[in-house]
């Protein structure tokens, strides 16, 4: 049996056109477009190439997009005024503040005080909530985005044994209840977790969410699985030290993975492309219930 290699850029390109298509419907019934404002504090080299490309895939997806680039040393008081500001503004219908932020700044504090309905990051503890209790709400990009791969390949996930490794609030619990919420036997492990290499070569679905350069190699996972490699690292490539030259990497070892999976995703172009189509796919959601159009 041959390893499918998941298009994750392939499936972005669709959604986003579907959202586009949504996101005119909305323009022509309101008069605009739906706006999705991002926020930057500081100089982080990484972040600033993510709101970049945030804010271009937004135009191209014929939405407006509001840009606040904020001093690093911004103090917490200035970035809620900011929010609060944007949350009574009808013309803003997603807020996003790019993490990591300086440490002066409380990250949770910054995330509880976006409206939940603006909460296109679905970091919100009260969307959180709504997700943990299986109701509506708007879910996190990047764990959303590896379920609709996973849906794709799969078709029913119902009764699947799935493992997440990785328990962060952005990735692996939100990802966990997505699985629950599809009828999944879930295991959440993590950097405590006994006997990692048996309790994921269990998983019919492997997701992993740890942020260690190629740490899932082919003893993890079991014979025809589905493995869903969230990761990026970047990492140096080898015999070219002295020129620093560099390439990103998922948390899987692809190479050692493809001859056990049945379906794998690759590190660049899985689940990366997808967290910016569900970004784009929740501004729509988050605009249409905002304005009352179906
Ligand atoms: N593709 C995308 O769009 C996208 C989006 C977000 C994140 N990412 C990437 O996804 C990865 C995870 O991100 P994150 O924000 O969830 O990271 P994080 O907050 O650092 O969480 C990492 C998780 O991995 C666990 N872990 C660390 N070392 C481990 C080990 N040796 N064995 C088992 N578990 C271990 C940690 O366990 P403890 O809780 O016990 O410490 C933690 O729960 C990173 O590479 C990040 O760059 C990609």
């Amino acid at each position: 049996m041959e390893t499918k290699i998941i298009d994750g850029k392939a499936f972005s390109e669709k959604l986003v056109e579907a959202v586009a298509v949504e996101a005119s419907k909305i323009k022509a019934a309101i008069g605009r477009p739906p706006a999705l404002a991002v926020v930057l504090v500081g100089e982080n080299s990484a972040s600033k190439v993510y709101v970049r490309n945030k804010i271009e895939r937004t135009e191209a997806a014929g939405m407006r997009s509001i840009e606040h680039k904020l001093d690093v040393n911004t103090d917490q008081a200035t970035l809620l005024a900011l929010i609060e500001e944007m949350n009574n503004d009808d013309a803003v219908d997603g807020i996003l503040v790019q993490l990591p932020l300086p440490d002066q700044i409380d990250e949770d504090a910054v995330i509880n005080a976006v409206a939940p309905e603006k909460d296109v990051d679905g970091f919100h503890v009260v969307n959180a909530g709504l997700l943990a209790t299986g109701q509506d709400s708007l879910v996190p990009c990047t764990p959303y985005g590896c379920l609709l791969l996973l849906r794709d390949q799969l078709g029913s996930l119902s009764g699947l044994n799935a493992v997440v490794v990785g328990r962060s609030n952005i990735v692996g619990k939100p990802m966990a209840q997505l699985l629950l919420k599809e009828s999944c036997t879930v295991t959440i492990a993590h950097s405590r977790t006994k006997d990692l290499k048996e309790v994921c070569a269990r998983a019919d679905i492997l997701v992993a969410a740890v942020g260690r350069a190629e740490m899932i190699d082919g003893d993890y996972v079991k014979q025809g699985a589905t493995v869903i490699d969230v990761g990026i690292n970047r990492v140096l490539v080898e015999g070219t030290e002295e020129e620093g030259k560099s390439k990103l990497v998922g948390d899987v070892d692809f190479d050692q993975v493809i001859d056990k999976a049945a379906a794998v995703t690759p590190v660049p172009g899985g689940v990366g492309p997808m967290t910016i189509a569900c970004l784009m796919y929740n501004t729509v959601a988050a605009a249409k219930k905002q304005t009352g159009i179906s």
